[in-house]
């Protein structure tokens, strides 16, 4: 990825202050999918800045909904499956689930029980990591589900809140970093 291209990337990058509430500076990355080179740029810079080299994992999961926008693509282009971890009612049963706070809100999500073969390695995708809490929840459900995290892909990461131990000790990579 060139400097310009990045450059075009953060440009496309949408930042909505107030939005879902007061003191939120909602990051937007919709507009990078509608933008045809930037989207090129999106997904070219996620297997650039893979968190693990790509025979170090099996299967990638993605975190509902916009980690499923990058999640599929990209097991395409690695040549990898695809598992889908929802907000919790979504999937059929027997399920997994794992209850979290959110930077605006809490929520469970769950995983099917046999969505993941027991020992495999997963890497977690998902648009933004801002308290971590999202992230943190998928991994207990992958543990649960007797596989393990291989490492964390974002987007976006914000500063200014502390995620958790567990994912900074844990192999992550983001493309941006903003506030
Ligand atoms: C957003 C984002 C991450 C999560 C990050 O998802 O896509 O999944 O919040 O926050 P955290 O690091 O504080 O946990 P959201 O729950 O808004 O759902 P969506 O992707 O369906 O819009
Ligand atoms: N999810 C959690 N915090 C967010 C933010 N600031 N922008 C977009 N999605 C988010």
């Amino acid at each position: 990825v060139s400097e310009q291209e990045a450059q075009h990337f953060i440009n496309c990058i949408g930042s909505t202050p107030g939005f879902p509430k007061e003191g939120i500076i909602f990051r937007d990355f919709m507009p990078v999918l509608a933008d045809a080179q930037a989207l090129q740029t999106l997904m070219r810079g996620l297997e650039e800045a893979l968190p693990v080299p790509a025979d170090e994992f099996d299967v990638i999961a993605g975190l509902e909904s916009r980690g499923f926008l990058i999640g599929v693509p990209l097991a395409l282009r690695l040549g990898k499956g695809f598992v889908a971890i929802r907000k919790a009612g979504k999937l059929p049963p027997p399920t997994l689930s794992a209850s979290y706070e959110l930077e605006y809100g809490t929520a469970t999500i769950e995983i099917e029980q046999q969505a993941i073969t027991p020992g495999s390695r997963v890497l977690v995708v998902d648009d933004l990591i801002a308290t971590g809490g999202t992230a943190q929840a998928a991994q207990q459900l992958i543990e649960a589900s007797g596989a393990s995290v291989a490492g964390f892909s974002f987007v976006m990461e914000l500063t200014g809140i502390d995620i958790p131990d567990t994912i900074k000790q844990s192999h992550y990579s983001s493309l941006v970093t903003m506030p």
